[in-house]
Parts: structure tokens; C-alpha cells; sequence
């Protein structure tokens, strides 16, 4: 008796072969876009990083336990054969700037994935491996959603960036004559790939470091430190409409966060157990969702962008520290500053601004799960690298790497840092009346 024999294409081993090395791809692709994220000015590109870099970890997030599944009961996943072909793959956060790596998402890597994913699922048995079908489906509605954001990104990005088109194009170019040859054919059991036959320098790449320094979009009003109390605590926050914009301001400024996040994930990820990355990416998520929170109602009020005072100071205060204690920056402040989230979720509702409270409540619901990450995570770093430090101990050592950021401030910042105070609240009472 011979049935049907096209659902016969690919048996356990081989799908587990190929799934393996998507998980590898996307996963390597998380870290890459998490390395660029702090170098990023271009501000559509750069809130897009975290949110789609999160969508591709639900994924490898899913390919990981299906690969787990079809090779029950062994638990650990290696890298091999596919060494050679993530090496090439690795090439892509070689791009010469952040516009670069972006545009090669968009234009090459995401639409040779979608190609790719879609050739899976039509050799794929929607009866026999339905897990992994539902994966992939989930994953291409993924692409075609972000495919779109990006091209609207991208068109702003060559508008407000257009020094940057020509090395973009060149970087394009490279990878479509040659990185894609060098990386073969994503779904031979046999890669053939080969990290030698693309040269990265030949098209304007360059070595990889991450930025430090937060990278800010030209069109903020650009200072050091976003607020008064940013600088001086004494300062305090201050009352009803004072409140409403110093909320809205700091909540843009927790872009920082969002970059402190995705510098976890790329020093720490590719060493660390699965779960970390996708709890850091969620992390990494959330934090840029707050700072839309507060870009969005700054938009909503009628600020234009460059009303809106933007600083990096939070994660710049991380350049000169170790990786962990990064990781035990973000932490302090999460647990230091979470108790007035929800304060000001009831102050604003009882104020009549339903919006502030509204995004303050999500907001409120997010940091108590990163209080939790935070916890979790330092522990197991510390005991992992050895290092006889304690959560707590991050506090002094967060506190020092601030308060020496604080003391640099020059009296002309200072001085530029009230005018931008009072600017700001002058236009908020201006855009009443209007
Ligand atoms: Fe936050
Ligand atoms: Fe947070």
C-alpha cells in the first residue's frame, strides 16, 4: 500500500538539522541587533531594534524547544556542523554604521529568511511536524509585519541621515554580489558555507565594537542630563503639570535603559543559559516601550522633537564598568525607583490625565517583573564568573558610577539644563492655550 508520498520529504533527523541551525541564525541575529542598538541615532530605526529583536527571540525561543523535542532526551544543543556558516553569517555586524546594518536587515537578511522559512514549510509535513509549522508561520507573519516597519524607518533614516546612503548602498551591495553566495544554501544538510569568500573591509565593513555611549537622533534637544533632577535629586519632581512633563520627559530618557538592556545581551547573551536571553530581550523591549510612552504623549501634546530634551547619562555612566555590573546598574535603579510608578499611576488618574496613568500602570507591571530579572540574573552571573560580590553591593557601586557622571557637569550645562526646564514648561503652557 503507497499513500501520498510528498508529506515523506523530511524525516526527524533532517528537521532537526535544519531547525537547529535556524535557531543558531536567529539567535545570532538577536545578539547583532542588540550590539548595534546603543550605536543607533536614528530614532524610528532605533525603537525598532528592541521590539523586533524581541519578536525574533519568541522565535528562537520556540525553535530551541522543538529542536529539544525532536532529540529527546538529549538536552544540550551544539553548534556543529554549522560552524562555518554562523561565522559568515556573523559577518553582517561587520556593516559600516548603524544605517547599514539596519537597511541589510531589511533588504537582505529578513527577506532571504522569509524565502527561506517558506521553502521549509512546503517541504515540511503540516500532519506529522505541525509544532514546527506553526513556529514558522508565526515567524514569516513576524517578517512581513517587520519588513513593512522597516522600510518606513529606512525612508525617514535616508532623509534625516543622507551622508549615510552611499556606504549603506555600498555595504548592500557586498552582501547581495557576495555574502549571500558565501553563506550557501540555508537548507542543504551540508552547508557549504564559507566566512572566507566575504571580506566585510571590501565593501566598507569594519570590526565590530559596541557604542558605550548612547547615541541620540539630531533632532532632540540634546543635553546631557534630560531633566533637573536628573543632575540634582534635590531638585525633586515637582507637581501637577511640572509632574505631567517631567514624567513624559523621563520616560523618553528611559531609552537609556533599552540600551543598557541590549548591552547585556550582547556582552553576556551568547555565554549564558537559553532563558537569559529571552528574559533580557523582553527586558530590553519593555524599556523601549517606555520611552515611546513618553515620546508619544510629548507627540500627543504637540511637542515637536526638538522641544523634547534627550540625554544618555544613565548609559554612559556604564561605559567604563564591567559587564555585570552593567547588568547591577540597570538593577539598582529598577528596584530603587519602582515604588513611585505606581504612586504616580493613582496621582495622575485622581489629576485627570488618564493617559500618564494609564502608561504609568503598564509600566508599573513591567518593572516588577524586572525587578525579578534583575535579582535573578545578577545572582547567576556573580556565581557563574565566580565573582564574590552580592546584589546589594551594586547600589554603592551604581550610586559612585552616577554620581561621577553628576560631578563632570559643567556650570554652562547646568546653566543649559534650567533653560531647558523652563523652556519646556513655557511651551507645555503654550500648547494649553493652543
Ligand atoms: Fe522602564
Ligand atoms: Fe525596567
Amino acid at each position: 500500500m503507497t499513500a501520498h508520498n510528498s508529506r515523506a520529504t523530511l524525516m526527524v533527523p533532517d528537521s532537526a538539522a535544519i531547525l537547529k541551525r535556524f535557531y543558531f541564525l536567529l539567535r545570532e541575529l538577536v545578539l547583532m541587533q542588540a550590539g548595534w542598538m546603543p550605536g543607533t541615532a536614528h530614532w524610528a530605526c532605533k525603537l525598532l531594534l528592541p521590539e523586533l529583536l524581541w519578536q525574533d527571540q519568541q522565535t528562537v525561543h520556540a525553535l530551541r524547544q522543538r529542536v529539544l523535542e525532536l532529540r529527546y532526551p538529549e538536552r544540550e544543543i551544539d553548534l556543529s556542523p554549522d560552524e562555518r556558516l554562523v561565522a559568515c553569517w556573523h559577518h553582517l555586524i561587520e556593516a559600516p554604521q548603524p544605517q547599514a546594518f539596519v537597511e541589510a536587515l531589511a533588504k537582505v537578511v529578513k527577506p532571504l529568511l522569509k524565502q527561506v522559512f517558506t521553502t521549509y514549510l512546503d517541504r515540511a509535513d503540516a500532519l506529522d511536524d505541525g509544532p514546527t509549522v506553526r513556529i514558522l508561520k508565526i515567524a514569516l507573519t513576524d517578517i512581513d509585519e517587520q519588513l513593512g516597519r522597516w522600510d518606513e524607518a529606512i525612508a525617514d533614516a535616508r532623509k534625516v541621515y543622507p551622508e549615510l546612503i552611499d556606504s549603506t548602498n555600498r555595504w548592500l551591495e557586498g552582501l547581495k554580489s557576495t555574502w549571500l553566495a558565501a553563506i550557501g544554501d540555508l537548507l542543504d544538510p551540508q552547508s557549504s558555507a564559507d566566512e572566507t569568500r566575504f571580506s566585510p573591509a571590501k565593501f566598507g565593513g569594519k570590526p565590530f565594537a559596541i557604542s558605550r555611549l548612547g547615541q541620540r537622533d539630531k533632532r532632540f534637544r540634546l543635553v546631557r542630563f534630560g531633566w533637573p533632577d536628573a543632575l540634582d535629586p534635590a531638585f525633586g519632581a515637582g507637581e501637577g503639570m511640572q509632574l505631567q512633563i517631567r514624567q513624559a520627559v523621563h520616560h523618553i530618557n528611559e531609552v537609556w535603559a533599552a540600551e543598557m538592556a541590549a548591552a547585556c545581551i550582547y556582552d553576556l547573551g551568547a555565554g549564558a543559559d537559553a532563558e537569559f536571553l529571552t528574559d533580557a530581550a523582553r527586558w530590553c523591549y519593555d524599556e523601549i516601550r517606555h520611552c515611546r510612552m513618553g515620546y508619544t504623549r510629548l507627540s500627543d501634546w504637540g511637542f515637536k522633537m526638538s522641544e523634547m530634551p534627550l540625554g544618555s547619562f544613565s548609559y554612559d555612566a556604564g561605559a567604563n564598568a564591567d559587564a555585570i555590573t552593567r547588568l547591577g546598574i540597570i538593577f539598582y535603579f529598577e528596584s530603587t525607583y519602582i515604588h513611585t510608578k505606581s504612586k504616580r499611576m493613582h496621582y495622575f488618574g485622581e489629576f485627570g490625565d488618564r493617559v500618564s496613568s494609564h502608561d504609568m500602570d503598564f509600566d508599573w507591571a513591567d518593572e516588577q517583573i524586572h525587578a525579578h530579572y534583575g535579582s535573578h540574573w545578577l545572582k547567576y552571573f556573580l556565581e557563574k564568573s565566580g565573582d564574590p560580590r552580592k546584589p546589594i553591593d551594586f547600589r554603592d557601586q551604581s550610586e559612585a558610577c552616577v554620581k561621577a557622571i553628576r560631578a563632570t557637569a559643567t556650570e554652562k550645562e547646568k546653566k543649559e539644563l534650567m533653560e531647558t526646564f523652563e523652556q519646556t514648561m513655557a511651551r507645555a503652557k503654550e500648547l494649553i492655550g493652543a
